[in-house]
């Protein structure tokens, strides 16, 4: 845009419209939102107030730092590295390259733990979460107890050091004090029993992994996705020792992919586990096992 003066002028505006359209030609998905949470970014406003202030000029800096935004979310980068944070649970917690973005079907998987231990008259709990990533299973089950009487010691597990501190800056942002950090392979170098064992592991097959959309494939962490040709190598994994760190009566809750149930089955079997509930997706898919020991 020009002036009389043939300055640049840009408008809240013309700055939404002309990045979404960019997005759009880049075949970013949905290109209106990712606009608007770049630009409320930079201006450090909400989506909201964009539209209540569309004809507010931006100073040089600010279309600079937009641009520069825009550019590297048009190679695909993953919107939630870019802007170091993402929403899951109603909560925010910060991701870091190198960890993976939580995804929403998580939800379902905290939820499901959630409904256990609220059901249940027990009050004190000791959990293993296996893979924790950003932490954000452990934290958003922390928050929703943090008035109870149920008093939940959590240790949270990873192979990856990059996750445990990304995991520890988001305890940190929401002053969790039940929650410690091990850098362990699956269980390998923990000690204690345990009622509930949690994991979200990698599940991704070798096939699927083929397909994955650009900001997943070029720019996860392969290691938080890729559970071997099948996708089922870390559940064998955390099967294969699991009972060493069980209580009486444990239970272990895996989140699982999409059509993965039938072949889960077999090995829970083969392990001597069994299946006491399986929950679906809004998609209708099996997404969340609940096992305990034969
Ligand atoms: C699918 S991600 C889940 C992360 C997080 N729990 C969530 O739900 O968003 C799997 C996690 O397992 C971790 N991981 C991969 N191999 C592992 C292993 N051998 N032992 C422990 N953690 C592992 C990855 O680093 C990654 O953080």
């Amino acid at each position: 845009m020009k002036n009389k003066k043939n300055k640049e002028i840009w408008t809240v505006k013309d700055v939404l419209l002309w990045t979404s359209n960019y997005f759009k030609k880049n075949k970013i998905l949905s290109p209106q939102l990712n606009a608007e949470m770049i630009i409320a970014r930079v201006l450090n406003c909400s989506r909201m107030e964009l539209y209540l202030n569309h004809d507010k000029l931006l100073n040089p800096k600010e279309r600079e730092e937009i641009r520069n935004l825009v550019k590297k979310r048009a190679t695909h980068y993953p919107l939630q590295y870019l802007l170091g944070e993402t929403e899951f649970y109603g909560y925010k917690f910060l991701v870091d390259e190198g960890v993976l973005i939580p995804r929403p079907e998580t939800e379902i998987l905290v939820d499901t733990v959630i409904s256990y231990i609220k059901q249940s008259n027990k009050n004190n709990w000791n959990v293993l979460d296996i893979g924790t990533g950003t932490g954000i299973i452990p934290i958003s089950i922390s928050k929703y107890f943090s008035n109870t009487q149920n008093k939940i010691l959590f240790v949270a597990t990873d192979i990856s050091k990059t996750a445990l501190e990304n995991a520890k800056k988001n305890i940190e942002l929401h002053h969790i004090q039940n929650i410690q950090l091990i850098q362990s392979d699956t269980s390998k170098d923990l000690s204690g029993k345990f009622d509930i064992i949690i994991s979200n592991p990698p599940y991704i097959s070798e096939k699927q992994f083929q397909n994955l959309q650009k900001e997943v494939k070029n720019y996860e962490p392969k290691s938080a996705l890729f559970g071997g040709e099948k996708g089922l190598t870390y559940y064998k994994k955390i099967l294969q020792n699991a009972e060493n760190f069980l209580n009486k009566d444990a239970k272990i809750f895996f989140e699982i992919g999409a059509n993965q149930k039938d072949d889960m089955e077999k090995i829970i079997h083969k392990f001597n586990y069994k299946i006491i509930d399986s929950i679906k997706d809004y998609n209708n898919l099996y997404r969340v096992l609940v096992l305990e020991k034969n």
